[in-house]
């Protein structure tokens, strides 16, 4: 069967994108937010995914005020890269897993999630820039990706209570697939960022680094914070983070950390990165020794 084996968190800062693209990813600014990705890519060297569910928002690429999926899945079997204004990513082609998204999406509708299904679309810095992290720049990218996009532009986006509740869905229909693969949930965007108005550039880490606890253990507190927290605490942008209970959600009732890295500033928003483990009880072979990165932070 299919099992999903890893959960990967990242933010995904448009800004890293070029700082990929133009090598620059040593230059002093970009240094210490690169760094913190080196243990990722080695691990996923290792790691080997066949596929990546990879929950992301489309920030008015794909998607613009015409239609505005609350939830949708990719089921093609690639997606172009969009140009967002200063033309496409130098970044290849987005190969999709067409069998995998439809036995989810099906699974997904059938237990009650009433998803949006994508056959063609061209993809946005929200995927893109988090492949380039883990991945630096490969001829082809290492997997494939089913992309589930979720509105967070437009108010209202989904709680973040459904957030969890539809990760744990996912985590029923991957298990369902009877092929044997191995795959990651990846939850992306955030942490706390504004980019407009009089509070632009707010960045709150004590919040952020809550967040970050919340989501290692046996806790489900975070699915329970309203809208109007992550407003409050970690700008208008900060919304972005229900995305993360979706990765969340999907990896069952307890997980462990095995990498963690936070910094500011980036761009306009505070970076973070978590790799996470289901640690569930639930047979898994789960191997991977804590490394000092995460008892350091
Ligand atoms: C920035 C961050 C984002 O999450 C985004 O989607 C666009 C821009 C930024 O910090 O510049
Ligand atoms: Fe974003």
């Amino acid at each position: 069967m299919a099992r999903i084996t890893a959960g990967v968190a990242s933010s995904h800062v448009p800004l890293l994108g070029v700082a990929s693209d133009f090598g620059k990813d040593q230059d002093d600014y970009f240094r210490p937010i690169f760094a913190g990705y080196e243990w990722t890519r080695e691990w996923e060297k290792a790691e080997k995914p066949d596929v990546i569910i990879l929950v992301y928002n489309d920030h008015a690429s794909a998607f613009d005020m015409k239609v505005i999926p609350t939830f949708a899945i990719g089921c093609a079997d690639r997606y172009g890269i969009c140009d967002e204004g200063w033309g496409p990513r130098p970044v290849p082609e987005v190969e999709g897993h067409a069998d995998l998204a439809w036995h989810i999406a099906q699974s997904l509708i059938l237990d009650e999630f009433d998803m949006t299904i994508i056959n063609e679309m061209d993809v946005d810095h929200g995927l893109t820039v988090p492949l380039s992290m883990m991945f630096g720049k490969p001829e082809k990218w290492p997997c494939k990706v089913v992309p589930l996009a979720v509105n967070v532009v437009t108010y209202p986006p989904p709680s973040g209570n459904r957030c969890w509740a539809l990760g744990e869905a996912i985590k029923r229909a991957v298990e369902s697939f009877p092929e044997d693969l191995n795959v990651q949930i990846w939850g992306t965007g955030g942490m706390s960022h504004q980019l407009q108005g009089p509070r632009a550039g707010l960045i709150n880490k004590e919040w952020d680094n809550m967040f970050l606890d919340g989501l290692i253990g046996d806790t489900d507190k975070l699915r329970y914070i309203p809208h109007v927290e992550y407003l409050r605490e970690t700008g208008s942008e900060g919304i972005e983070m229900v995305m993360w209970l979706i990765m969340r959600g999907a990896l069952g009732k307890r997980t462990r950390a095995l990498h963690r890295h936070y910094h500011v500033p980036c761009s306009n928003t505070a970076i973070g990165h978590l790799v996470l483990r289901p640690d569930n009880g639930e047979g898994y072979d789960m191997t991977g020794d804590i490394p000092d990165s995460v008892a350091a932070e």
